[in-house]
């Protein structure tokens, strides 16, 4: 099978094809969604919440995304194979920011990176993008930077912020970035910034007019049943599913009906 690059992700900008991708953290499932035929994985530091259970993205680490990385690029024949660099890897100066990125390139086999912010790291995408490192950059909603912020909420709704919004997109192009990730603004900006760029946008509560769209897995598969923003399409009630496979195993053990003969050896 032919792999997705990052060339060809321009090439499905150009041609309007809608990019797909979604998070994946482990080998199983990653191999899954390679083999459905996903576009992008992003192995996101939305790690720290769904596998760690941290109430946000800061306390990962640099190894640990390094060890979820190396896990995702083991199940991955066809996909573009994206990953976070984690809060502190990279926010303190450029030489930290490209040695982070080499590890991640070197230890994890993965693809590209993916950084928060905009003009403030530029210097970084740029240093990072000449030492052969495709970038992905990430605008609005930027979790790392939420106590900045101190809320989830909907970003670059008045025009000061959607003016920075979009002199950021165009700084993260020029410095090189391959695509930009927007989270949570408002559909007509995004369209806008859409529209503005030549490097493809991905959208994630950003409406239908990015060029591609992503979702946390374990949102769009329904595992926890306790985060319902509205840009989250559940294509599946997994914690139910998973609920109602785990009581029925408990109530086959009790019973003493598992195993039964042909289950045995
Ligand atoms: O970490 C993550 O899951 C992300 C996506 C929400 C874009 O950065
Ligand atoms: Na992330």
């Amino acid at each position: 099978i032919k792999r997705i690059t990052t060339n060809t992700l321009q090439k499905m900008k150009k041609a309007g094809e809608k990019i797909s991708m979604l998070t994946a953290y482990d080998f199983s499932f990653a191999k899954v969604f390679d083999e459905a035929g996903l576009d992008v994985i992003l192995v996101g530091d939305s790690a720290s919440n769904v596998m760690a259970g941290h109430e946000t993205t800061l306390p990962i680490t640099l190894d640990q995304m390094i060890y979820h990385a190396q896990s995702v690029v083991r199940g991955v024949s066809r996909a573009l194979v994206v990953a976070d660099l984690p809060f502190g890897a990279y926010q303190s100066n450029q030489d930290i920011a490209l040695a982070s990125a080499i590890r991640m390139m070197k230890e994890s086999g993965a693809h590209a990176l993916k950084l928060e912010g905009g003009i403030e790291i530029c210097d970084s995408v740029k240093k990072i993008v000449s030492a052969g490192i495709p970038v992905m950059g990430h605008l609005g909603l930027t979790p790392q930077s939420i106590y900045k912020f101190g809320t989830y909420t909907v970003r670059a709704k008045v025009d000061e912020e959607a003016n920075k919004l979009k002199s950021d997109a165009l700084a993260l192009q020029e410095a090189g970035a391959f695509a930009i990730v927007l989270e949570k603004i408002p559909a007509d900006l995004a369209k806008e910034v859409s529209a503005s760029l030549t490097i493809p946008t991905i959208g994630i509560g950003a409406g239908n007019d990015c060029d591609g769209q992503v979702l946390v897995m374990h949102d769009m598969l329904g595992i926890n049943n306790e985060f319902n923003p509205r840009f989250v399409r559940k294509y599946l009630n997994l914690h139910q599913v998973i609920s109602t496979a785990a009581k029925q195993y408990i109530a086959d053990v009790k019973s003493g009906s598992f195993p039964n003969e042909e289950e045995s050896y």
